[in-house]
């Protein structure tokens, strides 16, 4: 079997397109502009342009947006005090503190700070809760694309049996629970799994989000399976470049899987659409207004 490519930059279009009509409909019919403030701290390359891609596709989206950047010495003190005038100001509808954040600055207190109904990037404890309780939470990005994407290309993923490889809050942990909403039976895999192969000979969905370049063999993928990559590897070529790979063994899986995702182009574009959505539910829900009725 050769796999369908799943192409993220194409939906992600899509997924942008709908948003700025919804924020077309939002300004109009309820004389509301969502907006997006994001806050950076310090000159992290890999940072600088994620936001950047933030911020230029929020103007590009419709939205009002915000772009702080403040410098590598900033105290905790004074990054909280940032958030706290952003939770206050009702024009702010979003707020996303870039991480990672300078080593003096405790992660988890600032993301506690933020106030829930605008942790668009859904890290707060509250979010992660409401998650796992089915109730009604602000969804993190990463894993919110990959949904979407997986049921573009399956539809209904009932009785399916997923494998998420990796465990973190960002990624792993709400993937799974994602998974587990659309009727999956989920496996959690991570770095003390005693047969990883094993278990993603079983799966007919994989997600790899592990971080660790073409972990997951080709030769290990049931044939048929649906493969989301959300790894970003820059590993060393032989000619003293570099280039970008998953966490899955790219070439060798797509002659197993009936789908899967390319990196890049995969999941990464999905990511800053996901926020761009989650940055619209939430100006909806901040106004009462019913998103599905846009
Ligand atoms: N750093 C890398 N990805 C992300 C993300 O999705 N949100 C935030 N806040 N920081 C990040």
């Amino acid at each position: 079997m050769t796999a369908k490519i799943i192409d993220g930059k194409a939906f992600s279009a899509k997924v942008r397109a709908a948003v700025a009509t919804d924020v077309e409909t939002l300004k109009a019919k309820h004389g509301v502009t969502p907006g997006l403030a994001v806050v950076i701290v310090g000159k992290d390359p890999a940072s600088e342009i994620y936001v950047r891609n933030k911020v230029k596709q929020t103007a590009e989206a419709g939205m009002n947006g915000w772009h702080y950047e403040l410098p590598a010495e900033t105290t905790e003190a004074e990054l909280l005090a940032k958030v706290e005038a952003l939770n206050a100001d009702p024009a702010v509808n979003g707020i996303l503190v870039q991480l990672p954040l300078p080593k003096h600055i405790n992660e988890s207190a600032i993301i506690a700070a933020i106030a829930p109904e605008k942790d668009v990037d859904g890290f707060h404890v509250i979010n992660s809760g409401l998650l796992a309780t089915g109730g009604r939470a602000m969804v993190p990005c990463t894993p919110l694309g990959c949904l979407l994407m997986l049921k573009d290309t399956l539809g209904d993923m009932t009785g399916m049996k997923a494998l998420v490889v990796g465990r973190s809050n960002i990624v792993g942990k709400p993937m799974a629970q994602l998974l587990l909403d659309a009727n999956c039976t989920v496996t959690i895999a991570h770095s003390r799994t005693r047969d990883l192969a094993a278990e993603v000979a079983q799966a007919d969905i994989v997600v790899a989000a592990v971080g660790v370049p073409e972990l997951i063999k080709g030769a290990w993928v049931k044939e048929g399976a649906t493969v989301i990559d959300v790894g970003m590897n820059r590993i060393p070529k032989e000619d003293g470049k570099t280039k970008l790979v998953g966490d899955v063994e790219y070439a060798a899986a797509a002659e197993r899987a009936s789908a899967i995702t390319p990196v890049p182009g995969g999941v990464g574009p999905m990511t800053i659409a996901m926020l761009l959505r989650n940055t619209v539910t939430a100006t909806c829900r901040q106004n009462n207004i019913d998103p599905d009725a846009l």
